[in-house]
């Protein structure tokens, strides 16, 4: 059976969601799947003001972790048109798994979420995916087989290059179910790849 990880890093809860709509698309597919967060950088005294959600349940990754999976499939808020740096972090201490060729030929995903419509969703889905390139995975990205990316009826994240959501300025707008299904079918997809690869 393949085996697959979410892993995602989420200040307010909306990532969190997508994490877990995703993994539910992985597992409908039949695979093995694991959420996991990595660690919160900033200060405590600096997260509590923010008002993050810190009660998040899922366990936190190591970076050997990654080893032990088939697929990973990387969710990250937006920071300034880019994945937040504590994403960043935690893949800047994969250098030896890098150096070893350890995740060549593993499956790998991005998604993600702005604030506004044109915050900066696709670059920030770039520089997650140029990051699993450079670990030699092959990246699997939403196809238009989720047909709820091209509608026009409502504002909706979701693009060929990952599931995605648009929370607002004060993050009040949570996934909606088009988006929701977009990361679903997305980690349908991934899972699908990983067993075919993998399996
Ligand atoms: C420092 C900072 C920079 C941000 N930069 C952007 C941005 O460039 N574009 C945008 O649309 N949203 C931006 N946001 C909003 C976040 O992307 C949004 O709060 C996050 O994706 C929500 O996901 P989460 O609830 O899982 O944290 C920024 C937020 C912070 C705190």
């Amino acid at each position: 059976m393949a085996k697959v990880l979410v892993l995602y890093y989420s200040s307010y809860g909306h990532i969190e969601t997508m994490a877990k709509a995703v993994a539910e698309g992985a597992r409908a597919a039949g695979a093995q799947v694991d959420i996991k967060r990595v660690p919160e950088t900033a200060p405590d005294a600096v997260a509590k003001a923010a008002h993050f959600k810190l009660d998040q349940e899922a366990p936190i990754a190591t970076i050997a972790d990654l080893e032990n999976y088939d697929a990973v499939i990387i969710g990250v808020g937006t920071r300034f048109g880019r994945l937040a740096s504590q994403m960043a972090a935690f893949l800047d201490q994969a250098g030896g798994l890098w150096a070893r060729g350890a995740l060549h030929g593993k499956v790998g995903g991005a998604f993600t979420a702005t604030a506004t419509q044109h915050g900066g969703q696709e670059t920030t889905l770039f520089s997650i995916i140029t990051s699993l390139l450079h670990f030699g995975m092959v990246v699997v990205g939403m196809d238009y087989g989720h047909a709820g990316q091209m509608t026009l009826d409502e504002v909706t994240g979701g693009s060929p290059y990952g599931a995605s959501t648009i929370t607002g300025g004060d993050g009040s707008r949570q996934p909606t179910e088009n988006e929701l299904t977009g990361a679903r079918y997305q980690g349908q997809k991934i899972a699908e790849t990983a067993i075919k690869l993998h399996g």
